[in-house]
């Protein structure tokens, strides 16, 4: 492709066949000059961290969380850190983000329904979410299908309204009780909620990133007992060969796949060096801001 380079145009530069967006020269140290290849202008989140505060932290919490967070997080914007604050918190939460991390930090919803408005007392649609400065929304999380009757179906009919109706990117979560796993039906189960959450999900809205997969084995949650990494991967290649049966190989691959249940700073690279983890998901260690920020510094790509 011919390359225009500050007015002059250069043919057949061979840049190996990447989604070249942008190109620009400028003066190197020795006073030659280097040409500035800038890929699709968008850095490529290699590792995602949730932050799911649950139904915790007032104002005085959340000032005192970013005094400390926004100057202990180390900025690396191949890292997406999302906090899930409770919703009345969303536009507070969003207004104490440093500006200097507003592109590696950003807020999530915990749940929304997935009318867009109406008569439905007490609830929040995506796009209200949206309106908030969201960019992700949790789906299905196990303490919404546990005390608020959120089932595979209602999480399905929420994904696909995100979808729709907004630009959010959708976590969906899912996972296996303690029984299940004792009986040896997790694989089974996991593949089933994926099946009825996804179903009339588009190939395309998997292919471009919309949707995040969530694994949380429920009896890992708040419990301190963590999934062995080793385990946590096995599910992941379970949640991968279920994807890949619904939309394919490369989907399969490229779909984020994040494990959450009792992660911390000790065992965060134990789970991300596992080849199909790319993300954690965080309750408990989220709520305190160094230790936050101190998992998310020391995780390894
Ligand atoms: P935990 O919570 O990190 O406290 O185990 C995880 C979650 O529920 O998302």
């Amino acid at each position: 492709m011919p390359i225009i380079v500050n007015g002059t145009t250069l043919n057949n530069v061979d840049v190996g066949g990447a989604n070249i967006q942008k190109v620009y020269a400028r003066q190197g140290e020795t006073g030659t000059y280097v040409l500035v290849f800038e890929k699709g202008g968008v850095v490529t989140v290699a590792l995602w961290f949730g932050g799911n505060w649950k139904m915790n932290n007032l104002k005085a919490n959340i000032d005192a969380f970013f005094n400390t967070f926004n100057s202990a997080l180390t900025l690396d914007e191949s890292k997406k850190v999302v906090i899930f604050p409770p919703a009345c918190y969303l536009d507070y939460v969003k207004s104490k983000i440093a500006s200097s991390l507003s592109n590696m930090v950003e807020v999530g919803i915990q749940n929304v329904f997935y009318e867009t408005k109406g008569a439905y007392t007490g609830e929040i649609s995506a796009l209200m979410a949206e309106d908030c400065g969201c960019t992700h929304a949790m789906v299905g999380h196990s303490e919404q299908r546990q005390y608020f009757g959120v089932t595979n179906e209602t999480c399905n009919k929420t994904v696909k309204s995100i979808l729709a109706n907004t630009s959010m990117t959708a976590w969906l979560f899912v996972g296996e009780t303690l029984e299940i796993r004792e009986a040896g039906n997790e694989d089974a189960y996991v593949q089933n909620e994926l099946q009825e959450c996804l179903t009339g999900v588009s190939p395309s809205d998997i292919e471009t990133g919309r949707v995040v997969i969530c694994y949380e084995p429920i009896w890992a949650i708040g419990t301190g007992l963590t999934c062995s990494a080793a385990d946590a991967q096995l599910m992941m290649d379970v949640i991968k060969s279920k994807i890949a049966e619904m939309y394919g190989d490369q989907a399969a691959q490229k779909i984020a796949k994040v494990y959450g249940g009792s992660v911390k700073a000790s065992n965060i690279n134990d789970i991300l060096m596992q080849p199909d983890i790319s993300g954690v998901s965080a309750g408990g260690v989220s709520l305190k801001a160094a230790n936050f920020a101190e998992m998310i510094n020391v995780a390894a790509e």
